[in-house]
């Protein structure tokens, strides 16, 4: 099988391509990634030189780019988006282009050329904020997106479901809860914190740190898309989570604790407008249809994620540093 992949060189696709060649050598890559500032080809630089494993810098918004990508492959995985909600908050217009409209363009591609099997990776942020007693999210969860970026992850739901019943197209969608693992962008909360502390500096909790979020390993969620790939039903949706609800004080301390800081280290910061109160998902689905459960306990892929970070400062600090981009703009700019 020849699989296209979005959003290869971020955080969760990176890994999915590691996890794929892994249990799946004998399938073909392409990684589609247009290398914004969340694009890292480090994520991959052990790929490097694999005859199963191709890199092509495009925007998933490119019409004839992208239907040529698509012709040659089997199925798509798709991960690209712009992903971090404190930048949809700021500038929500990439969120649009890239979430909506190229979601848009790559779902036309799979209709023109062949009706391509379609994997859509989404977030649970579309079914919007519980309250501490609310039951956890599950599929039949209404929508109810309440920041720019979940409001254009629906979106791109609604279009891949309407796909599906408009066009025949054979998709499967699932809806994940908080990621975390190696190679995530030190923009989010368990890497910016373990970076910061290495760093000697301090970390920023938005309001009083009581939201609360579920939280799972990154290879937990794509042994999930595996599962979802390899059994899901067409035209079917699936929630992942990590049974695993933390405040965000509870991960400070944990943070704290494991990295031998002091509670001096935190500083309370103004919290993130329409900030969520909580996320929670019901893997229930998944687990009676695909036999998928998460596997990684946190306390454990905490501390892994946190040695991962300390033995790999080269990596973090050249984000940091914005050095890395320059270079690969260079490297590939057209
Ligand atoms: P990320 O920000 O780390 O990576 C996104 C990748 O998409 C980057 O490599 C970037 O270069 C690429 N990209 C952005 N715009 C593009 C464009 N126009 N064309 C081609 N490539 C483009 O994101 P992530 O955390 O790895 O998330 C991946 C997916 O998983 C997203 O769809 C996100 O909504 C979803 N998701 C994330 C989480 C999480 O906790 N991080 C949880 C559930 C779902
Ligand atoms: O739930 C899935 C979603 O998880 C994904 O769809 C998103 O792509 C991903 O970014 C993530 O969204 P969150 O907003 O939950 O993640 P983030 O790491 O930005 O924040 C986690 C919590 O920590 C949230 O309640 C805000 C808080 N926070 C975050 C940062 C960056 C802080 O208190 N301080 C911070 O500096």
């Amino acid at each position: 099988m020849k699989i296209l992949v979005t959003g290869g060189a971020g955080f969760i696709g990176s890994n999915f391509i590691h996890y794929w060649l892994k249990n799946n050598p004998e399938d073909r890559i392409v990684n589609l990634d247009f290398l914004t500032y969340a694009g890292n080809l480090e994520n991959l630089k052990d790929l490097e030189g694999n005859p199963n494993y191709e890199f092509v810098k495009v925007d998933i918004a490119d019409k004839k780019l992208v239907d040529d990508l698509v012709k040659g492959v089997d199925m798509i995985v798709h991960f690209a988006a712009e992903s971090h909600v404190d930048r949809s908050i700021l500038n929500s217009e990439d969120f649009i282009k890239t979430n909506v409209m190229g979601t848009q363009n790559l779902l036309e591609a799979a209709r023109n050329n062949g009706n391509k099997r379609f994997h859509h990776i989404s977030t649970d942020e579309v079914f919007g904020a519980l309250s501490m007693d609310d039951p956890k999210f599950n599929e039949k969860t209404p929508y109810d997106p309440r920041s720019p970026y979940s409001a254009s992850k629906a979106a791109s739901d609604h279009l891949v479901r309407a796909y599906f019943h408009t066009h025949n197209l054979p998709i499967t969608i699932s809806n994940c809860s908080n990621n975390y693992g190696p190679y995530q962008f030190p923009e989010k909360l368990i890497p910016l914190f373990v970076t910061n502390l290495i760093e000697g500096k301090k970390v920023p909790v938005y309001g009083k740190g009581e939201n609360v979020r579920d939280w799972i390993h990154v290879d937990d969620h794509n042994a999930g898309v595996e599962a979802i790939i390899k059994k899901g039903k067409i035209g079917e949706t699936y929630c992942l989570g990590g049974g695993n609800e933390r405040s965000n004080m509870q991960i400070t301390k944990s943070i704290l604790g494991a990295m031998g800081a002091g509670e001096d280290m935190i500083e309370y910061v103004a919290d993130r407008k329409g900030h969520d109160l909580r996320y929670s998902i019901d893997y229930g689905k998944a687990k009676d249809e695909l036999g998928w459960e998460p596997k990684i306990s946190f306390e454990q892929g905490l501390q892994d994620t946190i040695e991962w970070y300390k033995n790999n400062q080269e990596w973090w600090r050249n984000i940091k540093n914005g050095e890395y981009q320059e270079y690969y703009n260079k490297q590939y700019s057209n």
